[in-house]
């Protein structure tokens, strides 16, 4: 089974990436051929600083790693190192209509945020599905925001397959319960949009100070505190151990412990969980050189599962 995942580098990753994200494509990396790549050029329709760009992407590549990815199994790329991804992706634009990413609602929420109407926004979706078929994908772990973008893929798929033979696997998408996501430190969804993330591997005091920082009601110290949408809470649940988060849990409900004191526990369970994957990040950033290696492996692997497909696709065309 091929399974097949990418990420933005819009910014660093955030707890709320760790673990919607990359926790779970770093498990999944035992369940069959795991492709990750950092979308770099689906990053460009919103990111117009070099320099951010180039950093953003090689601390994702570090971030990953460091968390466990492990590149003897899993292929870790950088999608702009691809070179067949936008011929694939214009071949697909030939037969992709209009209608269909009219109705994408990214899109729509995009505008609505002031983002200019460039055509690259517009034929995101596109670029996508090229990233996806390329590689005969079998599945695509995303959130539910990306679920429209599969549907999308799967219709440009068949219409290729109907034109022109039997070209593309159809992609399962697997859609990230989200019931569960992280809260920033406002208490709504953690998002680099809301302005209220904790990035991964921030330093100690700016790390203290955003745990310090999460916005909390004005109930007193000896009374009982609200546990539901508790964002004190709701991401200690993923950094603490069950008996200590039902320790919390318990404190929030017999009251006598202020919340001051309930964000440093939090502060010690963000730092704990990540004290070995920091140890790690530290290890793998000081060799610049292997990182690089690693993304250059990663393309080359990716560049092997693609050739067969375009092959198949530029012969059925008539390119060849
Ligand atoms: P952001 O909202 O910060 O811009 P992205 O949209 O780039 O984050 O998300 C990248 C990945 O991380 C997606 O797969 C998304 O589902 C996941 N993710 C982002 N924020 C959260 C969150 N608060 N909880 C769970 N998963 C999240
Ligand atoms: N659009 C995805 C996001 O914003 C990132 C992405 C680009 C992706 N190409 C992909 C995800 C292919 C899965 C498969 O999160």
């Amino acid at each position: 089974m091929r399974i097949l995942s990418g990420i933005q580098p819009t910014g660093l990753p955030h707890l709320g990436n760790y673990f919607g994200m990359m926790k779970p494509a770093i498990e999944l990396q035992q369940k069959g051929e795991a492709l990750y790549f950092i979308a770099d050029l689906h990053a460009l329709t919103t990111v117009r600083d070099p320099e951010a760009l180039r950093r953003n992407s090689r601390e994702i590549a570090i971030d990953f790693l460091a968390c466990g990815l492990d590149p003897a199994r899993a292929c870790l790329f950088r999608q702009s190192d691809i070179t067949c991804i936008p011929e694939l992706s214009w071949i697909l634009s030939t037969v992709t209509p209009m209608g269909l990413l009219e109705r994408c609602h990214s899109y729509k929420d995009k505008l609505a945020k002031g983002l200019h109407a460039s055509l690259g926004l517009f034929s995101y979706p596109v670029l996508m599905a090229a990233d996806i078929l390329a590689y005969d994908s079998d599945l695509v772990p995303v959130g539910k925001d990306q679920k429209q973008h599969l549907e999308v893929t799967r219709d440009i798929a068949v219409k290729i397959n109907e034109l022109y033979g039997d070209i593309f696997k159809l992609p399962e998408p697997m859609i990230r319960d989200e019931s569960a996501a992280i809260p920033g430190t406002d208490g709504a969804k953690m998002s680099k949009s809301y302005g209220n993330t904790i990035e991964l591997f921030m330093e100690d005091s700016p790390l203290k100070k955003k745990v310090m920082a999460i916005q909390t009601d004005s109930t007193p110290v000896e009374s009982p505190k609200p546990l539901d949408g508790s964002p004190i809470l709701g991401i200690y649940r993923h950094v603490a151990s069950s008996s200590d988060y039902t320790a919390m849990e318990e404190a929030f409900r017999t009251g006598g412990t202020g919340y001051g004191d309930f964000k440093k526990r939090l502060l010690e369970g963000v730092r704990d969980y990540f004290a070995p994957m920091r140890a790690e990040r530290q290890r793998i950033a000081s060799d610049p050189g292997e990182v690089e290696r690693i993304l250059s492996n990663g393309a080359e692997k990716a560049t092997a599962f693609a050739t067969p497909v375009m092959d198949r696709l530029r012969k059925a065309i008539g390119l060849r």
